[in-house]
């Protein structure tokens, strides 16, 4: 589905930035749609997918996780192995393709894993575009490895320190920093969220995820899967997936969402689950925020989880009842995170492991007939000190 001319998902989305946005979101949309058209922008896209991503990605059937539980045969979008670590590549091509087509001079980015930092940088590097990230302070003590990656890759990281010095805080600098250097700035937003035409421009750099499942689904098991699982924060592993199957009826799709320490304890992350519709970063979608409309402090094990919006596309796609959002608590993802890393030899990254571990709550109503498809978003290298002072 396309947004329509104003940027809505059905209720969702729009265009809700200062005056000085506006031309600048005008002037990335005209440049979005000529680059759109232009089959040579897209074949240098596939091409740098293919030779510098690794693309396509594997479909790897990894049944020993579920096994004991159920019987249904599980299978695993495996973005952990593209280059950097996780899905955020595939959109930062495609971002700095069209940066360089518009003639920007520097890309500037948001982080809150570090995994959209490190991808941001990757193609600065490559591309030899210079690029200032901004992280919250929180996020640049946890995610301290991809900190160290982004300088070494010649990005320069700009630690946030105001609210809760994580993903939220480290959007609105970026959005400050764009307004103030709009003309020779290009905003590499790394998920689904944002104004008009972001969400819609993120989800068609990232819906390569779901055309290749689609395709290699029907390729090695004959058939299409009955549910496809994925984690969201912003959204952008999740709508990619989802896009490959959207039209097929028949295909349950999940979004798994951080709950935290629980969707009523006030920690939580989960915006659909416990939020409520308002105008966040640009768009209106979902968001925690207390009785007066204020944003609320959220929480989450997950840097990359930790955002208290959620993309429009999601929100319409829960209110016409296409997608089901599910909740899935710290405790619960940690322990998929280490049942999964000894099952089946992966180490995921922590988002991913929400989905993993609603996979196998959900693998217990299926049978040997169904297929469930899990997003595997990234790999758990970055996560693997947070998670050994968690656990000692
Ligand atoms: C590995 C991984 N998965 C998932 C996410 C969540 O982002 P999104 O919901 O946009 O896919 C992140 C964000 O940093 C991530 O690093």
């Amino acid at each position: 589905m396309r947004p329509d001319a104003r940027g809505y998902f059905g209720d969702f989305g729009g265009r809700f930035v200062p005056e000085v946005l506006i031309a600048a979101l005008g002037e990335l949309e005209i440049a979005m749609e000529a680059a759109f058209a232009d089959p040579a922008f897209w074949l240098e896209y596939e091409t740098i997918l293919q030779h510098f991503v690794g693309r396509p990605s594997p479909v790897y059937r990894a049944d020993r996780y579920a096994a004991g539980i159920s019987s249904v045969p599980f299978a695993l979008k495996r973005e952990d192995l593209n280059h950097t670590g996780a899905h955020k590549i595939n959109n930062t091509v495609g971002q700095a393709l069209l940066a360089r087509r518009m003639g920007k001079r520097r890309i500037i980015a948001e982080t809150g894993a570090g995994q959209h930092g490190v991808a941001t940088a990757t193609v600065g590097a490559k591309f030899g575009i210079p690029v200032d990230v901004y992280m919250g302070a929180l996020d640049v003590e946890r995610q301290a490895l991809n900190v160290y990656i982004m300088n070494l890759l010649g990005a320069n990281v700009h630690a946030v320190s105001g609210g809760t010095r994580t993903l939220k805080d480290a959007t609105n600098e970026a959005f400050r920093q764009w307004a103030a250097r709009v003309e020779d700035t290009f905003y590499v937003i790394g998920s689904v969220v944002g104004a008009h035409p972001y969400p819609y421009m993120v989800r068609e750099f990232q819906k390569i995820i779901g055309i290749e499942a689609r395709r290699q689904c029907l390729e090695q098991f004959g058939r299409l899967p009955t549910d496809v699982v994925a984690c969201v924060g912003g959204g952008s592993n999740a709508i990619g997936i989802f896009a490959g199957f959207i039209d097929d009826a028949a295909v349950r799709l999940w979004g798994v969402e951080a709950a935290g320490e629980g969707l009523e304890s006030g920690r939580t992350a989960a915006a659909l689950g416990a939020g409520s519709v308002g105008v966040l970063h640009g768009s209106r979608s979902y968001l925690l925020q207390t009785e007066r409309g204020q944003v609320q402090d959220t929480h989450s094990i997950s840097a990359g989880l930790d955002y208290p919006g959620v993309g429009p596309e999601h929100a319409f796609l829960k209110q016409s009842g296409r997608a089901t959002y599910v909740p899935v608590t710290d405790d619960e993802a940690l322990d998929a995170f280490f049942a999964f890393a000894r099952a089946e030899g992966i180490v995921p990254a922590l988002e991913s492991a929400h989905a993993i571990a609603f996979a196998r709550t959900l693998a217990r109503e299926r049978s040997k007939d169904d297929l469930i498809l899990v997003n595997l978003s990234g790999r758990g290298d970055k996560d693997i000190n947070q998670v050994r002072e968690l656990r000692r």
